[in-house]
């Protein structure tokens, strides 16, 4: 094998450790497929209050106790922690950076009891980013890829082309930002930007400026050596129009040539029908009655009545605008009036907060909701529903949609992103199809993919082969993560 290569991956979230959506989940397989490649790779995260020392067997690195890590004028102390990312092959070792007064807080980004982000953000994320940088220094490990993912990271990129540019260290290492939302973006006031050290002209010229403010998921992009993104058609929807690129639109297609979109893999050990702890019968694709059993439990748990002939529709999300869930409020009556039941796992947005649980006490023999975050539950969803809704605004991937997949359990979703790249039709592709897929952005279409839905399901030979087909498909990581490692390798070629 050619020398290894060794990794630096930075994301603000990762299973098990924390987690509000499928950052996490990408950030904890990703690396651990790369590592059984036999490549070097270490991950670096924030040290939130959910990182339990007990839970995780974390412990101190001595000599990198009480770092001076600047902060525009202050200077404040970071520990650095280390645990592992441990599954049967692998073992990943992942660093925290710790300060109670910026981490140790009930929510990664957002105050539970306003509902708005931390107002000291800014400071939480440069200090994480500044941090990183100063670790890989004491610790004198060269990382030939630092791996950035989304705006939480960006200042890294911009700070090892600037502050770092003659660090002998740096010297040959690559950046590699990905994007997995463009919609959150990292804008804080002019004045942030003082506290970042990074030099005047990194504002305007160069390019963090962002209407006046500082963007720091544009200082990832204009720094990167590569950006990717979590999906193909997502690659093209960010540079497409203001709708998707959220003002970054025009940055995006400048940075065409040094972008490419690689579509997320899932983790297959995690979900898995065959073995997966969570769920109440498991099952294969050779013995698809037992997945009745996860549905009976699934009604119990939300006290539905449970038939068979009726379809159960699943829905496990954040209750954010971006899901979609305005063309449900829509034609909630609608649906309501078909031969279906849906349940509900999510938590986020007030206003869809409460239409669910309204809805659940409206429709008491249709609808089910639990507001929350329960990683038990979703695992049961994903196993007793029959269809799972995911009507997205737009989608950089998904993942739920491949959970879904591999469960047997038929996607209903809009052709955006990562979803139109990873679900097919069944009305447009009798033989192929694996999925209900509408294409404009309208609750009438939404409607019809269920009603299309509803019609399929009661063809019990074409559902099965459906399901089948679904839950063959390879979604593993193996294909992406070879893509991000060819990556790597051909950047590190370039001068
Ligand atoms: P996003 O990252 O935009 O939230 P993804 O589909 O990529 O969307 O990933 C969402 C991940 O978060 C999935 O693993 C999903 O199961 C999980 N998830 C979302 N909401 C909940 C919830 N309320 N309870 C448990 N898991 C959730
Ligand atoms: C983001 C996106 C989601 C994607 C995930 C992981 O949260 O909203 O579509 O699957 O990142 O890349």
């Amino acid at each position: 094998m050619a020398k290894p290569l060794s990794i630096l991956f930075v994301s603000s979230e990762v299973v098990p450790f924390a987690k509000t959506g499928g950052l996490a989940d990408v950030s904890a397989a990703l690396p651990q497929v790369v590592r059984e490649a036999g490549h070097d790779i270490r991950i670096m995260m924030p040290k939130f209050a959910a990182v339990s020392d007990r839970k995780f067997k974390i412990h101190d690195i001595k000599r990198l106790t009480d770092m001076p890590i600047q902060l525009g004028e202050k200077t404040m102390l970071g520990s650095v922690k280390s645990s592992f990312l441990t599954n049967i092959k692998t073992k990943v070792q992942v660093y925290f950076l710790s300060n109670d007064d910026l981490y140790c807080r009930p929510d990664l980004y957002v105050d539970p009891k306003t509902k708005e982000s931390w107002p000291d953000n800014d400071d939480r994320f440069i200090f994480f980013c500044r941090g990183v940088l100063r670790t890989m220094l004491l610790l004198g490990w060269k990382p030939d890829i630092i791996h950035l993912n989304d705006w939480q990271t960006g200042l890294i990129a911009a700070l090892l082309k600037t502050e770092y540019a003659n660090e002998p260290l740096f010297k040959n290492t690559k950046v590699v930002f990905t994007v997995h939302n463009a919609a959150y973006q990292g804008i804080f006031p002019k004045s942030s930007f003082e506290k970042t050290g990074l030099p005047d002209k990194t504002f305007k010229e160069q390019g963090l400026e962002f209407h006046g403010k500082m963007n720091l998921l544009k200082a990832g992009l204009m720094y990167a050596d590569h950006i990717t993104t979590v999906s193909p058609t997502y690659a093209k929807e960010i540079r497409s129009s203001k709708e998707y690129g959220f003002g970054l639109e025009g940055v995006f297609k400048r940075k065409a040539r040094k972008t490419s979109g690689i579509l997320n893999g899932m983790d297959t050990a995690v979900w898995d029908p065959s073995s997966d702890k969570m769920i109440a019968k498991t099952y294969t694709k050779d013995s698809l009655e037992k997945k009745l059993e996860n549905k009976k439990a699934l009604c119990e748990q939300f006290k539905l009545p449970f038939d068979p002939e009726i379809p159960v529709i699943g829905i496990v999300s954040r209750l954010a605008d971006q899901k979609g869930f305005d063309l449900i409020e829509e034609k909630l009556a609608d649906i309501m009036k078909l031969d279906l039941q849906i349940v509900v796992l999510g938590s986020g947005e007030k206003k869809y907060e409460d239409l669910f649980k309204k809805g659940a006490k409206k429709y008491k023999k249709k609808m089910g909701a639990h507001i929350g975050f329960d990683e038990e539950l979703a695992h049961l969803i994903e196993a007793g529903s029959d269809m799972f809704l995911m009507p997205s605004k737009y989608e950089p991937c998904g993942l739920n949609q491949m959970y879904s997949l591999r469960y047997g359990t038929l996607p209903i979703v809009r052709a955006t992103g990562g979803l139109a790249d990873s679900v097919d039709d069944l009305d447009e592709k009798p033989k192929s199809g694996t999925g209900f897929v509408f294409k404009d952005y309208k609750a009438k279409q939404m409607l019809d993919a269920i009603k299309r839905a509803l019609k399929a399901f009661d063809d019990r030979k074409v559902w099965e082969a459906a399901m089948v087909r679904a839950m063959k498909k390879d979604n593993s990581w193996d294909v992406s993560a070879k893509k991000y490692i060819e990556l790597y390798k051909k950047l590190l070629k370039k001068k």
